[in-house]
C-alpha cells in the first residue's frame, strides 16, 4: 500500500489541523463542498476541518438512511448547531431499503449501500448544490482492511480502481486517511469536538445494516435498534472500546407465556481494542450478561435468545457483516 500511516505519538495535531484546512481551501478554492456525518467520530471531526476552511461554504448533511440508531440524526444535528455548524437532515431510508431489499450477502448488501450513498443520495446533493467536492472521513484501517480484502468498506473507493469524478460526478476528499481513531480522536479534540462526540465508540458507515445478519428490512433493522439502544445503555459505562447488538438469521425454538415461540436470536458483543486491527471479548460480569438478557427479551418483541460472542478478532470481524 502506497499511503503512509503517520503514526500518533508523531502528530502534532494543531499542525495537522492547520495544513490539512489549508489544503481543503486551496482545493475547492472559492467552490462548495459538501458532507455527511455518519454519527461516528471520523465524520463529525472531517465535519471541522471542513468548516475551518470552508465555513458556510461546507453544506453538512446528516443521511437518515433508516438504519440508525434511536434518535441519531437530531441528537448530531443538535450538538453541531452548539458549535455553530447548521447540519441538514435527509430523509432517504427509501432509496436505502429498496437497494437492500432480497439481498442478503454481506459483500452485496455493502456494495448496495456504497451505490446509493454515492449515486443516488451525494450524487443529489452535490448538482443540487453546485459542489464539486464531497468531503468524508476514511480512515486508514478502513483502507487497510479492504485493500486486504475482509471486507468491502462503505467509504472505498480509489482502492477498488474506482474514479469517483468519473463514476458519480465529483472528486473525494480524505483528509483523515492517514490516521487511525486514536490519532483522529486527538485531532477532534483539538478542533473543539466536545467529549460526547470524539470520545464516541466507532460506529460504522453502513450503520445497523452491518449487525443484521441476512436480509436488511425495516422491521428487522428496528429490533437490531431497541436491542442496540440497550446495550449501549448497559455497557456505556464499561468504557470498552466498541459494543453492539447483532442480529441473526436463523431462529431458535423458545417458549413465551407457557407456549412455543420460534424466535430471534440477538448477540451480543464489547470489545477491548486500541485500533479496531484486532479486538478481544470484554471480560464482562455475568451479571450484567443477565440483566442485559433479560432486559432484551421483554423488550425486544419476538427475540427469544440473546447470546455473548468470545471469539477475538481475528478470526472474528468487530461488526457482524
Ligand atoms: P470490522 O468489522 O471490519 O470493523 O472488524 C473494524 C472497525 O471499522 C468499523 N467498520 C466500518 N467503518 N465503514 C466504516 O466507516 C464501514 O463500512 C465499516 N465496517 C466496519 C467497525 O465498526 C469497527 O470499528
Amino acid at each position: 500500500m502506497d499511503l503512509k500511516e503517520i503514526m500518533i505519538d508523531e502528530l502534532d495535531a494543531n499542525t495537522f489541523i492547520e495544513e490539512k484546512s489549508a489544503e481543503i481551501a486551496a482545493i475547492v478554492g472559492d467552490g462548495i463542498a459538501v458532507n455527511a456525518l455518519s454519527g461516528g467520530v471520523d465524520s463529525a471531526v472531517v465535519t471541522m476541518l471542513g468548516h475551518r476552511a470552508l465555513g458556510n461554504r461546507l453544506k453538512s448533511y446528516f443521511i437518515d438512511t433508516g438504519l440508525m440508531r434511536k434518535d441519531e440524526p437530531e441528537q448530531i444535528r443538535q450538538w453541531f448547531a452548539e458549535l455553530g455548524i447548521t447540519v441538514e437532515i435527509i430523509d432517504a431510508a427509501d432509496a436505502f431499503f429498496s437497494a437492500l431489499k432480497g439481498k442478503t450477502d454481506p459483500e452485496e448488501k455493502r456494495e448496495a449501500i456504497t451505490e446509493t450513498f454515492y449515486k443516488d443520495i451525494f450524487g443529489r446533493l452535490v448538482r443540487e448544490s453546485g459542489a464539486r467536492y464531497l468531503l468524508q472521513g476514511t480512515n486508514y484501517t478502513d483502507v487497510e482492511e479492504t485493500v486486504a480484502g475482509i471486507k468491502r468498506q462503505h467509504n472505498i473507493l480509489e482502492q477498488l480502481g474506482i474514479d469517483p469524478q468519473e463514476r458519480y460526478g465529483y472528486q473525494v476528499l480524505e483528509p483523515l486517511i492517514q490516521l487511525r481513531k486514536p490519532a483522529i480522536r486527538l485531532v477532534g479534540k483539538t478542533a473543539g469536538l466536545n467529549q460526547d462526540l470524539y470520545l464516541r465508540p466507532p460506529f460504522p458507515g453502513p450503520a445497523l445494516a452491518a449487525r443484521v445478519i441476512g436480509e436488511v428490512t425495516p422491521e428487522r433493522v428496528a429490533m437490531v435498534r431497541a436491542a442496540t439502544d440497550i446495550v449501549e445503555r448497559h455497557l456505556a459505562p464499561t468504557g470498552a472500546f466498541q459494543y453492539l447488538a447483532i442480529l441473526h438469521d436463523d431462529r431458535v425454538t423458545g417458549i413465551r407465556d407457557g407456549k412455543r415461540d420460534y424466535g430471534c436470536q440477538i448477540e451480543v458483543r464489547c470489545w477491548n481494542s486500541k485500533d479496531a486491527i484486532t479486538a478481544s471479548p470484554t471480560h464482562l460480569p455475568f451479571e450484567t450478561l443477565e440483566s442485559l438478557a433479560d432486559e432484551i427479551t421483554n423488550a425486544v418483541p419476538g427475540v427469544v435468545s440473546v447470546t455473548y460472542n468470545i471469539t477475538k478478532k481475528p478470526p472474528s470481524t468487530i461488526e457482524a457483516v
